[in-house]
Parts: C-alpha cells; structure tokens; sequence
C-alpha cells in the first residue's frame, strides 16, 4: 500500500509544546508575520487558478504539511477555508458548497494533544490528524484538494552524511550549519533539499486531485545575497560560535560541536524552480520572492532568540544533553545584542519564497 511507514519512522525534532513560556505555541509569531504578508497572495491564487468546478467531490479535503501546534495554522486554514468558499460562490456554486475536512500532518512526536484542545470552537471544518514525515506519502492517491505548507519544508529529512566524515571535504569542522562554511558543505545541503524535494513532489503529487493545488512559503536566500548576510544565516553563525565559545571554555567538547548540524536549508527561486521543473507533475502558477517582516514591525534579538529556541531545543537537546539549554540560548541572546547592528542590517527582502503548484 503506502510507504507510510518510512513517513512515520524519520527522526524529527519538532517545535516546543506545550503553552509554556519556550513554547512553539507562543514563540512563533514570526513565521504568523510572515504568513500574514503572503495572505492577499494566496487569495489571488484560490480566486484566478483553482478551479472549484473540475472536484467532483464532497467534501473539499485541504491539508496543512508541517502545521506545529498553533496557532499560525488555525489563522491559515481559515483564510484558505474562506478564500474557497467566495470562489464557489464567484462560480456561481452556492448550492454546490462543499463541506470542508483539514488535516493536520506533523512529525509524530509533534504535541498534537496542544494542538487539538487550541482548535478553534467557530472553525468551519472538520479537523484530523495525519501524523508522520510528508517526506514520503501521508495520503491515498487524489484525495486532498489544497496543500499548504508554511515555514516546514527548508527542514531536511536528515543531516547530510558527508558533513561527519573526517576524510570528506565537506566535514563541516567547527559549525553547525552551511552558513560561513566550504562550498562542499553548502553542496552537500543542496543535494539532501532536491533529494527530499524530489520525494515531496512526487508523493504530493500522487495524493492531489487533479487540478487541485500546493502553497508553499518556505525560508529562501535572495539571489546573488550569501546566507550569511539574512537574518537566519546570521544566527545560525551567531549559534554556531556560541558553542564554540562553550567548547573553549570545557563545557562542551568541540568534537560535540563538529558532529552536530542543523538539517535547515533555504533554498532559491531558481532551484525551486527547476525541481518542480525535473519532477514534471505540477504547474507553476506562480513563484516569487517576498520579504517575510513587516515594515511597522521591529524584530528584536529576543524574537530571533525566543523563535529559535521554541524551533530548535529539542534538537539541540538531544546531542548536547538538555542540561546546556538555558546556557547556549543566553549566549545566542546576548551576542544578538553585540551584533544587532548586523541583524537589524541584515537582507530581509526576498527571504520568503511563495509558490502556488497545480496538479496537471
Ligand atoms: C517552524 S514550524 C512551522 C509551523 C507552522 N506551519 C507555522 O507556519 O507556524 C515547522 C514545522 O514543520 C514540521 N516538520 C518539519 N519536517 C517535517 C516533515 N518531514 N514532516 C512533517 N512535518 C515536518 C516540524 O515538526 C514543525 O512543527
């Protein structure tokens, strides 16, 4: 049947639970921001390129790939719930309006327990839970209507393996990331996205109805601006020499930190591009870069920091040990404050990339 089980049996690292003061739950209004600014967009995708009148069937399925604990998702599902109702109703299809069923998909290990007593009490949908990696297949074949995926999918399915072989040139020695790093490293991080990216096409392809669509906003690099020089990049360094700093000073053993790599990787408009170009199942209706802040909206070293860590203790935990948190997250705190000139500096336009897919 499905290969469902290699999609459950990934390792993840998903986002804090829980509602405490790390969690994702109140941490995560930076990816809520930048949502908010692709909304009009994904209006004018449902409005001008899905076409309501080629699903036959009821109800209308949408999954959102990658959907944490909340509440950014609830926001997203009933902005796209609402867009699709006003095009059944330019269509001239009241009476055809379908019933509407979401599914949530994350890592199992995601706190879908905090996800489902936040649901929203007016939703017009009914909710379900598909738990497991959508590298690789999460539903039966054209069953899902819309897929929307934000802030997930620059996640690796894995670590490229090189990065911890001392003979390889891509041993990444001394950091933790591809940032700042040998062009062998940043290589080896863009063969795992198109590898994973391969298998996610393919298999969202498979599930879609035809006709039915994929929105995307995944972190991207602008082109011709290094990794370095966006704010991601610039805390991924700022982290990076935050454990180092620890492992100068014995708390942490630099072989620790030379076996440790975050599995993140923004990709560009033009390898996006030319993956969904290679895989060959999916239009492109639209694809373009946007900047993901708000012009009214100042983010802080403490955002960045709080963000961080709600995404990415659980991971560091699990190499480090959860004894050296509080310590490595005061650290990063304190050098976005040394650097902040560099963060509020930092290339912020055209680090969001949209893509809109239609099934052909
Ligand atoms: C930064 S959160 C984004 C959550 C939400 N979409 C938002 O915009 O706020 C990334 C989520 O993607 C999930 N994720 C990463 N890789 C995944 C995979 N292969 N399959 C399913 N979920 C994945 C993580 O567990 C995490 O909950």
């Amino acid at each position: 049947m499905s290969n469902n089980n290699t999609a459950t049996m990934q390792q993840s690292f998903p986002m804090n639970g829980g509602d405490g003061p790390h969690s994702y739950l109140n941490n995560s209004h930076l990816q809520r921001q930048a949502t908010n600014a692709s909304r009009i967009t994904i209006e004018e995708a449902i409005a001008k390129k899905l076409d309501v009148k080629c699903f036959s069937s009821n109800p209308f399925r949408l999954a959102d790939l990658g959907c944490s604990v909340g509440p950014n998702t609830f926001i997203a599902m009933q902005h796209i719930v609402e867009a699709v109702e006003r095009k059944y109703l330019a269509q001239g299809l009241k009476s055809e309006m379908p019933e509407f069923q979401v599914f949530f998909n994350d890592h199992v290990a995601n706190d879908f327990n905090t996800l489902f007593a936040s649901l929203p009490t007016e939703r017009r949908y009914f909710a379900c839970g598909v738990p497991g990696s959508f590298h690789g297949r999460l539903f039966p074949e054209s069953s899902i209507h819309f897929m929307f995926s934000s802030h997930a999918l620059h996640w690796l399915s894995k670590v490229p393996e090189e990065l911890l072989d001392k003979n390889s040139p891509a041993w990444n020695r001394g950091r933790i990331h591809y940032t700042s790093g040998p062009e062998e490293v940043s290589h080896a991080y863009a063969a795992q996205f198109e590898h994973d990216m391969e298998i996610f096409l393919s298999a969202r392809a498979k599930e879609l109805v035809f006709g039915g669509m994929i929105v995307l906003l995944i972190p991207a690099l602008p082109t011709g601006i290094p990794t370095s020089h966006i704010p991601i990049g610039i805390m991924f360094d700022l982290l990076g020499s935050s454990l180092m700093d620890m492992a100068k000073e014995g708390l942490i053993s630099e072989a620790e930190v030379d076996s440790f790599n975050l599995p993140i990787y923004a990709t560009s408009l033009e390898q996006m591009t030319s993956l969904v170009e290679r895989n060959g199942y999916l239009i492109i209706e639209r694809m373009e870069l946007m900047d993901p802040t708000s012009k009214h909206v100042a983010v802080s070293g403490k955002d960045y920091t709080m963000n961080f860590r709600a995404g990415m203790e659980g991971i560091f935990g699990e190499h480090f040990g959860s004894g050296i948190i509080d310590e490595v997250f005061d650290r990063l705190y304190k050098k976005t404050v040394e650097f902040s000139h560099q963060l509020e500096s930092s290339h912020k336009e055209g680090t969001q990339l949209f893509v809109v897919l239609r099934r052909k």
